[in-house]
């Protein structure tokens, strides 16, 4: 049986601003992730996704892109990006970029053109609709507040945006578009970037009878996300990027794949699906209550297990996920699954252990192979990214103090995963030898990767242990292409799972007690022990004792 090549592979995710600064002017750059290759290939991952590296205005980060074809002069030169495609080839590793196409930049020259001459050629490459009763057209309500339409000066015309107004959404309709996108997506793979992950991807086909959505806010708008589930005809866009780009390239492509129902995970990722893989974030929205953070519910660990499993069994052996805890619109993991003072060692490799072995790829986000931690926002001004803000005002609109509005922000924010990278217990953390564009996590004298590696029990060492296990040539039939099956299901604070071999009749168990104290569970095969975070394991008369927040991976 024959795999495709990416199936075997760890991944991490780059996000350059914060990563390594290699000329002291605060920001990360290219010259800076180079200079971490060796790391990176240390630690034990294969592919490496960069946030956005494009010219921006970074209105929101480097994902309202302006030019396809270039490299932002923050983040360093094309010579640069093509000097990391080729490092990274030497040492075995894969480049994957971030695709952006749902929207550009308003400074995009396609928007601009479309601004100057809305009959013209570019006017047809987004979204221009009359507005309504000296309105915009819906009530459509964009991901980060206000409308999703915005005037243009001077005339009864507005645009469409999903997110930020400075941030039009390119017309997936009209065929030009999707040839002038398809011709870049080759360019970039033709340079020898070995895949995209593609960004916002569900919002690419829009409900084009544009009727108002039922209103779930008090301003009696409708969140734009609730308007895609109706959209079934993606397909066809998405094939042609396939059929196109992807196929010809054997390309790796992961998904962000927000909001489709269960039932059409297979459309997206099953063996002839638009994508290689897509993220489960199916357990990263669990005790959502509504559009708002200060609507979710506090954490249940059940809940949070059972979508797990509930992914898993439903991808099965035909849709390959990837596996996340992390990335740049996530909170940090110790921070927000573990119950707040259990982020210890164990909390944190437990984590590890449980996400890292299921079956698909797993992907790790700068930093969280090290622990790092929620930033510290003292205030609200001190939030960079513009959907927090958003939140924050959602907040207090609802009738939250302000102190209980930050601390709901401090929980969920996306700037959390934004702090510069922790590498040393030096000036601003090594991350740069100037003032760095964020301030770093004060934390960082206790967290970073040289504090890390110092310790007996380091968090990136077992990281390596458990991505050298899976790829294992013992193991990787079970922890590569193995099945999935829950396990100890009506245990409390357990969260436990088989791998199965193909054919082998051999199975794994990971095994890990979430929670504090101790627990007992039933334990009478034979076994060999693969991994452990506490150390030893007690076992007595057929019965395993774990430790709070102990993990085992035991071959049976
Ligand atoms: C994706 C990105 C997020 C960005 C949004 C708009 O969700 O991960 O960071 O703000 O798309 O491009
Ligand atoms: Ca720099």
């Amino acid at each position: 049986m024959t795999h495709p090549w990416w199936q075997n592979k760890a991944a991490y995710q780059i996000y350059p601003k914060s990563f390594c600064d290699s000329n002291g002017d605060g920001i990360g750059d290219i010259p800076g992730i180079l200079s971490k290759l060796d790391y990176l290939q240390d630690l034990g991952v294969d592919i490496l996704w960069l946030s956005p590296v494009y010219p921006s205005p970074m209105v929101d980060q480097g994902y309202d892109i302006s030019d396809y074809y270039g490299i932002d002069p923050c983040f360093g030169t094309m010579e640069d990006m093509d000097t990391l495609i080729r490092e990274a080839k030497r040492r075995n590793m894969h480049l994957v970029m971030d695709l952006v196409v749902n929207h550009c930049s308003d400074q995009h020259p396609w928007f601009q053109a479309a601004v100057q001459n809305r009959e013209g050629k570019y006017g047809h490459y987004f979204y221009l609709k009359e507005g309504r009763n000296g309105g915009p057209p819906n009530n459509w309500r964009a991901e980060f507040g206000g409308s999703c339409w915005t005037p243009l000066p001077g005339s009864n015309l507005y645009y469409f945006h999903t997110f930020a107004k400075e941030q039009p959404d390119l017309n997936w309709e009209n065929p030009e578009v999707r040839r002038e996108i398809c011709g870049m997506v080759n360019w970039w793979l033709d340079k020898g970037i070995s895949g995209f992950r593609l960004d916002a991807i569900i919002n690419l086909k829009k409900d084009l009878s544009w009727r108002d959505g039922p209103a779930d806010s008090p301003d009696g708008t409708c969140a734009v996300s609730k308007m895609l589930p109706q959209t079934t005809k993606i397909g066809a866009f998405l094939n042609q990027l396939k059929r196109e780009c992807f196929f010809p390239h054997d390309a790796f492509t992961v998904g962000e794949v927000f909001s489709i129902a269960q039932d059409r995970i297979f459309e997206f990722g099953g063996p002839s699906g638009y994508f290689s893989t897509l993220f489960d974030f199916g357990h990263c929205t669990v005790g959502r209550a509504g559009p708002y953070w200060h609507q979710y519910k506090s954490f249940d660990f059940q809940a949070w297990r059972d979508a797990v499993f509930q992914s898993q069994q439903n991808a099965g052996d035909h849709v390959f996920l990837s596996n996340i805890l992390e990335n740049h619109d996530q909170p940090r993991c110790p921070s927000f699954f573990l119950p707040e003072g259990d982020d210890s060692y164990e909390g944190i490799t437990a984590l590890a252990t449980l996400f890292l072995l299921l079956r698909g790829i797993p992907f790790i986000y700068q930093g969280q192979e090290i622990g790092m931690r929620n930033g510290a926002f003292p205030t609200a001004d001190d939030f960079e990214d513009l959907s927090t803000r958003e939140q924050y005002h959602a907040a207090l609109r609802a009738g939250l103090t302000p102190q209980a509005a930050m601390a709901v922000c401090r929980r969920h924010s996306r700037d959390n995963a934004r702090t510069p990278m922790q590498w040393t217990g030096g000036k601003h953390a090594g991350f740069t030898s100037g003032v760095p564009w964020f301030p770093v996590n004060p934390n960082y004298q206790e967290i970073n990767v040289e504090a890390d590696a110092a310790r007996s029990r380091s968090v990136r060492e077992y990281y390596k242990r458990l991505l050298s296990l899976r790829k294992d040539p013992a193991w990787e039939n079970i922890l590569v292409y193995g099945g999935f099956q829950p396990a100890f299901c009506e245990e409390e604070n357990i969260f436990a799972y088989y791998r199965t071999g193909e054919s082998s009749g051999k199975r794994v168990l990971v095994l890990c007690h979430y929670g504090r104290g101790m627990a007992d569970i039933p334990l009478t095969d034979p076994f060999l022990v693969l991994a452990d975070n506490c150390g030893g394991l007690d076992i007595q008369a057929g019965r395993l004792r774990l430790k709070a927040y102990q993990a085992v991976v035991l071959a049976l």
